[in-house]
C-alpha cells in the first residue's frame, strides 16, 4: 500500500470539491467489493459505465449484502442528484444521466479505498454554464492532453469546454471544403520558446522553414466530442471572424481587404512581418467563406452555442477598402462598429437558422447586438450587465477573476473563490440571464500541457465551487481545508497543478531583532517542508542562519512547490536623517534587471538633489531614490514595492525586497520586524519600455497600508508627464 492509499484510509472525512448542496455525514460507512450487488432502477448503460470506471468493479446486476442502488426518479431537475450511502446500501437517485453522472464524480471523491463514509447528500449545480476555454491556436497540445483537460473538468462538474480552435497563431480545425487552412495556416515559422506576435509567419508546406504546430483531423473532433459527451461535457467551438484572423487570412488571401496596401503581399513574401489579422466584410466572398466554415463547425459539433469570436477587431483596413466602404454604403452603417455589427447578425442569422446559436466576446455590442445573440463577458463585467439588461443571455469570463493565463500573483486562487458571478447590478428576470461563468486559458506564454495544468489547477476548483455551490454554503477556510486535503486526488490524476510557497514568518529576519523563522504551515496532506537541500522541517521554526534560506512543500512523489524565500539581514540604524530628504538619480539602462548600486555611484553626474523628476529620462532607464527609511514604533511591518518594470528594494545597503525583472505592474511585500531609528535605504527601479509606475507602501504595526512614494509615468497623446507625490509614511 503506497503512503497516498494510507492517508485515504485514514482520512475520515473525503474532501469533496465542489461542495455539494446539502451534506450530513452519518457514521459507518459502506464497503465496495466483488460482493456488491448492484440493483439498477432505470440508469442507462452510460451511466453504469461510469460507475465501472469510478468503482473499478464488475458490479453484478443482483442484490448483495451491500448493493449499490441506482434509481431513475423523474421530476428532479436535469443534473440534480441524491446519494445517500449507509453501510448497507449506497442509493443514487437523479432524473438524467447527467446527474447521475455528477452523483458518480462525488462517489470517486468519496471512496477511500474502497471504503465510503455514510452520508446523505442532496445536490443539484447552481448554474447551468460552468466552463474552461482552452487557446490551442498560440499552441497546440494535442488529443491526449485535451482528453486529459475533459477528465479534470468532468472530475470537477465543469459541463462546456469552450475550444479556441483558431486564431492568428494557427488553425486547428481540418476543413475538407478549404484543406488550405491547415496545410498552411496549421504550421507557423518556428518562433522559439517566447511568443512574438510581431512575427508570426504561415511560409507554407513547401518552405524550407522549420514549422511549428498542428491540428486536429475531422475524425478527432469528432471522437472528442463523443469523449466529452460521455462526460456530460458539451464542446462549444471557438471559430475566431471576422479579427484575430491571421492563420486564415494567410491560407486564404482572398479573404483580406482591397486594395491590400501591399502589406499582405509582403507579409506572404517574408518581407514584412506584421501582416494585417482581419477578414474582409465588405466581400460577399467572405461572408459566404464564414457561412461555409460554420457549415463544417456545425456538421462536427453539436452544440448549440457556437462562438464565433469577434474580439478585438483591428478596423483600421475597413476604414480604407473599397469593399468594405460599399458595404458600409449599402447597408445605410454610419462606421466600422457598425459594419462590424452587421457582419455579426449575418452569422447570428445563419447560425439561428439550422437551429444553432452565436455566442461572441463582448465586442459584439459594440454598433448594436444581434437579435439572438449570447455574449461572453470579458472586459470586465459591464459587458454582461449590458447584454442581460437588453434580455440576452451572458456567459461570464472576466479578466479580473477568470483569465488563468494570468499569474497567480494577480488572480490568486481565493480571489477566484471569492467571484460573485451574477453581477450586483443586475435585478430580478435579468439575473436569470447570467447563464454561468467560465475560465480563459490563454497560452501565447504556456507552451506546455504542465504549464497549463498549473495555470488551471487549483484555480479551476474554486471556479468549479463558485458554479457548482450555492453562495451561502461557500466558505473560503473551509473551501482551502479541503482543497489542502485534495491535493493528493489530483496527484492521482498526475494533474501538475500550483503547488504553492509556506509562508515564512516574518519573510526577513532581521537579525537584529529575531532569532528564528516561523512557518505558517498550511495541512497539505502528503506533504513535507524541505529545505534547498532536502533537509526536512519538522518544527515550526528554523533557526537564524546568516544567509537565505529557501522553503518549499515537497509531495511524496518528491514535486516540490515555489519556494519561500526567507532573507537574512542585519539592520543598524541611527537617530537622525543623515543626509538631507531623498535624493532621486537616473541613468540610462537598458538592460532587463535593475542596475546595482554601484552604477549609479559612478554617475554621480546623473544625480539631483530632488524628489521631484521634473524631466523624464530618456528611455529606458533607472531611477535610485537614496535616502533614510524613519520607523517610529517597533514591531512588525509588511513593506511593498509594486512596480512595472522591475525594482528592488535595500536597507542598510541589504537587499529586503526582490521585485526586478521586465514585467507588468506586480507587487511584492515582505514583513519585517523593525526597531525606531532612521534605516537606509534605496529604492532601485528601471523601466524598459511600455507604460511605468512605481509604488512604495508599508503597514505600520496595527495600522493599515500607507503610501510612502508614489511615482507614475503616464502617457496621454504626444505629451508625456510624470508625478511623483509621497504621503502616509516617511523618509
Ligand atoms: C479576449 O481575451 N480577447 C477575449
Ligand atoms: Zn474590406
Amino acid at each position: 500500500m503506497t503512503t497516498l492509499s494510507i492517508l485515504f484510509l485514514l482520512a475520515s472525512t473525503p474532501p469533496l470539491i465542489p461542495l455539494p448542496q446539502e451534506l450530513a455525514w452519518n457514521a459507518g460507512s459502506f464497503e465496495l467489493n466483488r460482493n456488491t450487488g448492484l440493483i439498477n432502477k432505470g440508469a442507462t448503460n452510460n451511466t453504469l459505465s461510469r460507475l465501472r470506471e469510478a468503482t473499478d468493479l464488475i458490479l453484478r446486476n443482483q442484490a448483495g449484502t451491500s448493493s449499490i442502488v441506482l434509481e431513475q426518479v423523474p421530476g428532479m431537475p436535469d443534473e440534480a442528484y441524491t446519494l445517500e450511502v449507509t453501510p448497507l446500501q449506497l442509493r443514487l437517485t437523479s432524473s438524467s444521466d447527467a446527474g447521475f453522472f455528477y452523483g458518480i464524480q462525488t462517489l470517486k471523491q468519496l471512496n477511500q479505498n474502497g471504503r465510503i463514509r455514510a452520508v446523505k447528500i442532496k445536490d443539484a449545480p447552481r448554474f447551468g454554464w460552468r466552463g474552461l476555454m482552452l487557446d490551442e491556436s498560440r499552441h497546440f497540445f494535442g488529443p491526449k492532453f485535451v482528453r486529459k483537460y475533459l477528465d479534470g473538468m468532468a472530475a470537477h462538474k465543469f459541463n462546456n469546454f469552450h475550444w479556441h480552435l483558431t486564431d492568428d497563431g494557427g488553425w486547428r480545425m481540418e476543413s475538407k471544403r478549404f484543406p488550405e487552412l491547415t496545410r498552411v495556416g496549421a504550421f507557423r515559422k518556428e518562433q522559439g520558446v517566447e511568443w512574438d506576435y510581431g512575427n508570426l509567419w504561415f511560409p507554407g508546406p513547401s518552405s524550407s522553414e522549420k514549422l511549428y504546430g498542428g491540428f486536429y483531423n475531422q475524425d478527432e473532433l469528432r471522437s472528442m466530442v463523443d469523449y466529452a459527451r460521455v462526460r456530460h461535457i458539451n464542446i462549444v467551438p471557438e471559430i475566431e471572424m471576422p479579427g484575430h484572423s491571421l492563420a486564415a487570412t494567410a491560407s486564404k488571401p482572398e479573404l483580406q481587404c482591397e486594395p491590400p496596401p501591399g502589406v499582405m503581399a509582403e507579409y506572404l513574401k517574408g518581407t514584412n512581418s506584421q501582416a494585417p489579422t482581419m477578414m474582409c466584410p465588405g466581400k460577399d466572398s467572405t461572408i459566404e467563406f464564414c457561412k461555409n466554415i460554420l457549415d463544417e463547425t456545425m456538421a462536427l459539433f453539436p452544440s448549440k452555442f457556437i462562438h464565433i469570436g469577434a474580439d478585438e477587431v483591428d478596423k483600421t483596413l475597413w476604414r480604407q477598402c473599397k469593399h468594405c466602404q460599399a458595404r458600409m454604403k449599402a447597408n445605410n452603417l454610419k462606421d466600422e462598429h457598425e459594419l462590424q455589427s452587421w457582419f455579426v447578425r449575418q452569422m447570428d442569422a445563419y447560425l439561428a437558422s439550422k437551429g444553432r446559436r452565436l455566442i461572441g466576446w463582448d465586442e459584439i455590442l459594440e454598433g448594436g447586438l444581434a437579435p439572438g445573440a449570447a455574449v461572453m463577458s470579458w472586459r470586465g463585467i459591464s459587458g454582461g450587465i449590458a447584454a442581460a439588461q437588453a434580455n440576452h443571455d451572458v456567459v461570464m469570463s472576466p479578466t479580473s477573476h477568470c483569465y488563468f493565463d494570468y499569474s497567480y500573483d494577480t488572480i490568486p486562487t481565493s480571489l477566484v473563490y471569492s467571484y460573485e458571478v451574477i453581477p450586483a447590478a443586475l435585478t430580478g428576470e435579468q439575473r436569470n440571464r447570467v447563464l454561468g461563468g467560465q475560465a480563459n486559458i490563454w497560452t501565447e506564454w504556456l507552451s506546455t500541457p504542465a504549464e497549463v495544468e498549473s495555470m488551471t489547477y487549483p484555480r479551476a476548483l474554486a471556479l468549479a465551487e463558485t458554479l457548482w455551490t450555492q453562495p451561502e454554503r461557500k466558505s473560503w477556510s473551509d473551501f482551502e481545508a479541503r482543497l489542502n486535503a485534495y491535493y493528493p486526488r489530483l496527484e492521482q490524476m498526475k494533474i501538475a497543478f500550483r503547488l504553492g510557497a509556506p509562508k515564512l514568518d516574518p519573510d526577513v529576519l532581521n537579525l537584529a531583532a529575531n532569532k528564528e523563522w516561523k512557518f505558517t504551515r498550511p495541512d497539505i496532506a502528503g506533504a513535507q517542508l524541505v529545505l534547498e537541500d532536502g533537509t526536512v522541517v519538522t518544527g515550526a521554526t528554523v533557526p537564524a542562519t546568516n544567509k537565505e534560506v529557501k522553503v518549499y512543500f515537497q509531495l511524496p512523489g518528491g514535486r516540490r512547490g515555489d519556494p519561500a524565500v526567507g532573507r537574512v539581514v542585519n539592520l543598524t540604524h541611527t537617530t537622525a536623517l543623515n543626509q538631507p530628504g531623498l535624493l532621486s538619480m537616473t541613468i540610462p539602462w537598458t538592460k532587463n534587471t535593475a542596475p546595482p548600486l554601484s552604477e549609479f555611484e559612478n554617475a554621480k553626474q546623473a544625480e539631483e538633489a530632488s524628489i521631484s523628476l521634473v524631466a523624464r529620462p530618456t528611455k529606458p532607464y533607472a531611477l535610485r531614490f537614496k535616502g533614510g527609511l524613519v520607523v517610529d514604533k517597533p514591531g512588525r511591518y509588511t513593506i511593498g514595492i509594486g512596480s512595472d518594470d522591475g525594482s528592488v528594494l535595500y536597507l542598510d545597503g541589504q537587499k529586503v525586497i526582490d521585485n526586478d525583472g521586465a514585467h507588468p505592474y506586480i507587487e511584492r511585500t515582505v514583513t519585517i520586524d523593525l526597531q525606531p531609528g532612521v534605516y537606509p535605504m534605496d529604492l532601485v527601479y528601471f523601466e524598459a519600455g511600455g507604460s511605468s509606475r512605481l509604488e512604495f507602501f508599508w503597514t505600520p504595526p496595527g495600522g493599515t497600508r500607507q503610501a510612502i512614494q508614489s511615482f507614475r509615468h503616464q502617457r496621454s497623446g504626444s505629451s508625456d508627464s510624470d508625478s511623483l507625490a509621497g504621503s502616509g509614511g516617511s523618509i
